[in-house]
């Protein structure tokens, strides 16, 4: 059976946070990295479906879940419900702590956690939506991320949103072409990687 993108149903959850790890590094395999397997995905994909599950979709095939696209609409609204609703309890679970130097980086996430780098007001005032996506190796070169794209796009017109953006990592140029196959254009060169924004309107 081709891989087939559906909407998002709370039984997908942990498969998006397994997927999210197997994509965390660079688009690779982030196990390696953390000890908690879950933090990766408390960050970068669990909230979104939990905060407004209409704008997740996945990609499923015989074998499961190979994939998915999360996403918020207004970026300013999600960061004030991650503040009231979603970091409060992670902050107590995830208290702060030094680098361990063995290699491992769930002290970055943790840091993050306590500290989340809020969106550029500019930048979510023309793309008030972000998102964020992944596929297995396996489902990948298909056109699955294309149409996952194409799906949210939908999803986000039907709600009058203007635009999406994405952060990209500037080691993961298979991302970044994919991007601008999609659509996507340059909004911020940043040190760490880059903004990129998507046109809506
Ligand atoms: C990046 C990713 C979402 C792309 O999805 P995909 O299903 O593999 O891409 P598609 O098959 O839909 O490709 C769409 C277009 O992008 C191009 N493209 C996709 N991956 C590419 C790559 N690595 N290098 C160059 N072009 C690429 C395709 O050639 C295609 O172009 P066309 O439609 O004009 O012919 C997917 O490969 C992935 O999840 N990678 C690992 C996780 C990751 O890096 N996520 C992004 C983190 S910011």
């Amino acid at each position: 059976m081709p891989a087939v993108i559906r909407p998002y149903h709370p039984s997908d959850l942990p498969s998006i946070y397994r997927i999210c790890l197997l994509t965390g590094e660079v688009g690779g395999d982030a196990t390696s990295l953390y000890r908690d397997p879950d933090l990766l995905s408390h960050l970068y994909a669990g909230p979104y479906p939990v905060a407004d599950p209409g704008l997740t979709f996945v990609a499923v095939d015989e074998l499961g879940l190979v994939g998915y696209i999360v996403a918020t609409a207004d970026t300013a609204r999600f960061e004030q419900w991650l503040e009231e609703a979603w970091w409060p309890t992670l902050r107590a679970r995830y208290p702060l702590r030094e680098d361990p130097r063995d290699g491992t980086e769930d002290h970055a996430l943790v840091q993050r956690i306590h500290d989340w780098p809020r969106a550029d007001p500019a930048l979510a005032e023309r793309f008030p939506a972000h998102m964020h996506i992944d596929l297995l190796p396996r489902a990948q070169g298909q056109g699955l991320g294309r149409q996952l794209v194409e799906t949210l796009s939908a999803a986000l017109r039907e709600r009058g949103v203007p635009g999406v953006h994405l952060g990209v990592d500037d080691r993961n140029q298979g991302a970044i072409a994919f991007y601008h196959r999609v659509g996507f254009t340059l909004g911020v060169q940043h040190q760490w990687g880059r903004t990129l924004t998507l046109d809506l309107s």
